[in-house]
């Protein structure tokens, strides 16, 4: 967790060219459904390459609040002795989520199901996040779960309600909310069927059928009937691709670099980042592509390029979601101009991330427009200076990567959340060329 009473500075001056073999840490949305799924299978599951950030930890955290022996995290790896479907026991206290909207969000369906109450707490940040989007369908399948009037959490799930299978249509284009209710759809009578407005991470109904539960896939629609079991399994983990994705950009914006990322995740319900990127003119190789536990792995080349501006194609635009402060970074530094539409989701991420990425661009001299969905960027000169980054680890780390093309220091502050998706960011970028220093002060 947190401590709130000091300030974490990053201080990244100008430099490169990026070099080296890199392995960033395990993928995030992985890691939080490799707990949740061993958590309530039967038997012992094995994880390796288990994110140790402080949202999946939070997510970690409350299953051993909820009685589940784990063994770990040592080095990536975790032992989960699984409780099986209907073995949780009711936490003491509520369930402290810290910034982590997925653990958030998918417990929220897990938890519908379960015999007792539970109530789901976060930090300023996720208190301000939007829950009526998990609340309202799993209302409809039974559940009892408040929120704030303005539909944020705490969550309070009260538990032992007879859930029953729905047939939802997404109106959002999300896999936390897709998983959620799959997860609420372990515990309902009859079929769960859920279709999406376009394809999400689909990691949940992966895991789901290693761990041998029966899914079924037609086009956009996924369904699963209640009342089965999960059967332990072991998981490798792959490096996550949306920390790769700031040294992605990173090599193709700094003269002279050449990046080996290795055993990235390549699913490609997450690979708008290469798609749009390759599309800007980045040289992107992937080598050594493979199949690891169920999904597609691969070690990606990056060699340094000139990039130009493009009109995102909208359907790209669930697929690299997470990705969007990186790349308006890499868009700044194309020549012309880079337009995005269809992302109004990014203004309800760990901040609002078109507001926040345009004033950030704008400081350095960025002409940076944003709109109600997405931003205008015209490439060019970057200078100096001071960034808010207002909490949110993907700004911080999308502008220490702009320092690479920037023209003198850029300071951003507010950075301790860079540790609950990649701990080990400064030190792996320091290593990969990037002279970035960390300054904690008390205030
Ligand atoms: C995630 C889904 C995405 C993504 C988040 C992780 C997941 O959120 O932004 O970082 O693991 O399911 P949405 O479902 O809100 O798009």
């Amino acid at each position: 967790m947190n401590n709130t009473n000091l300030s974490t500075q990053f201080i990244a001056h100008p430099s490169g060219p990026l070099r080296g073999i890199l392995r960033v840490p395990g993928d995030k949305s992985i890691s939080h459904r490799a707990i949740m799924l061993g958590a309530l299978a039967n038997g012992t599951t094995q994880v390796s390459g288990f994110l140790e950030g402080e949202d999946t930890l939070a997510t970690l955290t409350a299953f051993r609040a909820m009685g589940v022996h784990i063994e770990g995290p040592q080095l990536g790896q975790v032992i989960l002795h699984g409780v099986g479907l209907h073995g949780l026991q009711p936490p003491r206290t509520p369930l402290y989520l810290g910034n982590s909207g997925t653990s958030m969000r998918l417990l929220a369906g897990l938890m519908a199901g379960q015999s007792f109450a539970v109530e789901m707490t976060g930090d300023s940040s996720l208190s301000r996040r939007p829950m009526r989007r998990v609340t309202e369908p799993l209302t409809r399948m039974g559940a009892l779960i408040e929120t704030t009037p303005q539909g944020t959490p705490p969550l309070k799930i009260k538990g032992g309600q007879g859930l029953q299978g729905i047939d939802y249509y997404l109106p959002v284009a999300s896999a936390q909310v897709k998983s959620a209710l799959l997860l609420a759809g372990l515990y309902a009578s009859g079929l769960t069927c859920i279709t999406e407005p376009a394809p999400t991470r689909d990691h949940t109904e992966r895991l789901l059928t290693g761990f041998g539960y029966p899914i079924q896939r037609n086009g956009s629609k996924v369904c699963l009937a209640g009342g089965g079991q999960l059967q332990a399994t072991s998981i490798d983990v792959p490096a996550d691709i949306s920390s790769a994705a700031f040294f992605i950009v990173g090599a193709s914006i700094a003269t002279g670099s050449e990046v080996l990322l290795e055993h990235v995740g390549i699913n490609p319900t997450r690979t708008g980042i290469i798609t749009i990127l390759r599309q800007m003119g980045a040289d992107i190789r992937l080598q050594n592509e493979r199949e690891m536990g169920g999904e597609p792995v691969a070690d990606i080349l990056v060699l340094t390029s000139s990039l130009h501006g493009i009109s995102i194609p909208v359907e790209q635009v669930p697929l690299a979601i997470d990705e969007f402060p990186v790349l308006f970074i890499a868009a700044a530094c194309a020549q012309g101009e880079t337009r995005l539409t269809g992302a109004e989701e990014l203004r309800v991420k760990e901040s609002d991330r078109i507001q926040v990425m345009a004033k950030g661009l704008q400081t350095l001299g960025i002409d940076a427009q944003p709109t109600r969905d997405g931003m205008v960027i015209s490439g060019g000169k970057m200078h100096g200076g001071v960034i808010q980054s207002y909490g949110d680890h993907r700004i911080a780390m999308a502008f220490t990567i702009a320092s690479l093309g920037a023209s003198d220091q850029i300071i951003i502050e507010d950075c301790a959340n860079v540790a609950t998706s990649f701990p080990n960011f400064v030190h792996l970028a320091q290593q990969a060329g990037i002279d970035i220093q960390l300054k904690v002060t008390g205030n």
